[in-house]
């Protein structure tokens, strides 16, 4: 009897044994080919697109060159790999409001962007709703000017050169901070109310147009000063209507759309001295009932760093707020001059991309991306989005130092994979 029963108990073991094996065998061949189906049960997996990809035609806008073909690749990419889109400019004021008044909106191309994310069943972010970029002066200047005063802007500063470089946006002229992005604030501007009154009035706009559509908004993006002590920087936002600038923000879009998720974005996170000034802006938020519902952190980052240990205590402390986090721009840079900054400004971001690219770089990308998805993936709990900062290196801001998961061709990259067996839980096969 006792050898009878050892007998069934080695069979069985056996047979569970095989099974075992059957099974990691059918796991790793049956691996999922997609982030997006990879993740599904952590966060969406989403990315950044250009006017080429909303409209599906090779456009020119957004300082991208691609042919029809290209589109076509770079279009099937998005909707096989990705179940979240973001806009790379068309919502920001300079585009969707070029001019004042009721009649100086062009929704066109956000219009496309939103429809593009409908049609294929995607989770769809606005950005942005108040920024000290890509705003246009006129939002600025003032309606009774003094007489002999006149509202021209200030000459925008010697940024142009670097504008149109490959591999930025072309926007970097348009930054605030040397110059106010050619918005001379020593001149007559509007007063607080006026400039109130015309940041309820595109926030009312834009955010009421896509109601229900637009699920998450960046309503203020970039806020906060990198260095010193001060927590704001110095915006015309800031100068003109006063700190409070963030939370009429975040009134004025709650008031439009009472079901979208509310976002406070930035950048450089990953530094101590910065992510603790967010903490401090948004415990002050809550403090006063304001409707800050999730923390965008940009992660315009490098193959140097954050590795997974820093991305993990980055994410620890920006959880002591309670709120989801969104890693909202995703990208890493690999040029050498890249390796220094997690900035997302544009206009430093030429000589980030200077220099070549590290040794050894696409292992050292794949470690990079696997480090950080480690971090998302262990984070889970708050972490609910991580979006790509664009769909290929061919189309990034930040092309000279091939920061994405997919090259000019559309082809994935070893980080792809790298990517992908975080998710399945596989051990590299380096
Ligand atoms: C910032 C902005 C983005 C984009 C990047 C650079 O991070 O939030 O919209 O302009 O800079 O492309």
């Amino acid at each position: 009897m006792k050898n009878h029963s050892s007998h069934i108990s080695l069979c069985i073991g056996l047979f569970a044994a095989a099974a075992l094996l059957i099974s990691c065998t059918t796991i790793s061949t049956s691996q999922p080919k997609t982030l997006k189906a990879a993740y599904k049960h952590h966060f969406y997996v989403g990315v950044a697109i250009n006017r080429t990809i909303a409209t599906s035609s090779p456009v020119q806008a957004d300082n991208v060159n691609r042919n029809m073909e290209q589109v076509n690749k770079d279009v099937a990419v998005v909707t096989e790999q990705f179940n979240q889109i973001s806009p790379e400019n068309d919502l920001k004021w300079q585009m969707i409001h070029p001019q004042p008044g009721p009649d100086g909106y062009n929704f066109g191309p956000a219009d496309a962007y939103v429809n593009f994310g409908l049609s294929n069943k995607m989770y769809i972010v606005g950005h942005t709703l108040v920024w000290h970029g890509q705003t246009p002066s006129w939002v600025f200047q003032g309606t009774n000017l003094p007489p002999g005063m006149t509202n021209s802007p200030a000459p925008t500063p010697a940024l142009a050169a670097t504008t149109n470089a490959p591999g930025t946006n072309g926007f970097g002229g348009r930054r605030f901070g040397r110059g106010f992005g050619g918005f001379n604030m020593n001149g007559p501007h509007a007063s607080r109310e006026e400039l109130l009154q015309r940041m309820h009035d595109h926030i009312a706009t834009v955010v009421g147009r896509y109601k229900g559509k637009i699920k998450v908004w960046d309503v203020v993006n970039e806020a906060l000063a990198d260095g010193g002590t001060n927590i704001l920087r110095t915006s015309p936002w800031e100068q003109i209507i006063g700190p409070d600038f963030i939370a009429k923000a975040f009134e004025y879009a709650h008031e439009a759309d009472p079901d979208a998720i509310l976002r406070y974005n930035d950048y450089s996170l990953e530094n101590s001295a910065k992510r603790h000034k967010l903490i401090t802006l948004i415990k002050s938020l809550q403090a006063q009932g304001v409707p800050v519902m999730a923390i965008g952190s940009q992660t315009h980052v490098s193959v140097t760093s954050p590795s997974f240990k820093e991305e993990d205590k980055v994410l620890t402390e920006l959880e002591t707020l309670g709120l989801p986090i969104h890693i909202t721009e995703l990208d890493v840079n690999s040029a050498q001059g890249g390796q220094r900054s997690n900035s997302g400004d544009v206009a430093a971001n030429a000589s980030t991309t200077q220099g070549g690219l590290v040794s050894n770089s696409d292992q050292r990308l794949a470690d990079a991306y696997a480090g950080l998805f480690r971090a998302f993936k262990k984070h889970d709990k708050y972490v609910k989005v991580i979006t790509l900062w664009g769909v290929n290196d061919g189309v990034s801001w930040r092309a000279r130092g091939r920061p994405l998961l997919f090259d000019a061709n559309d082809q994935p990259k070893p980080a792809f994979d790298a990517v992908i067996r975080v998710a399945t839980g596989e051990q590299p096969k380096s």
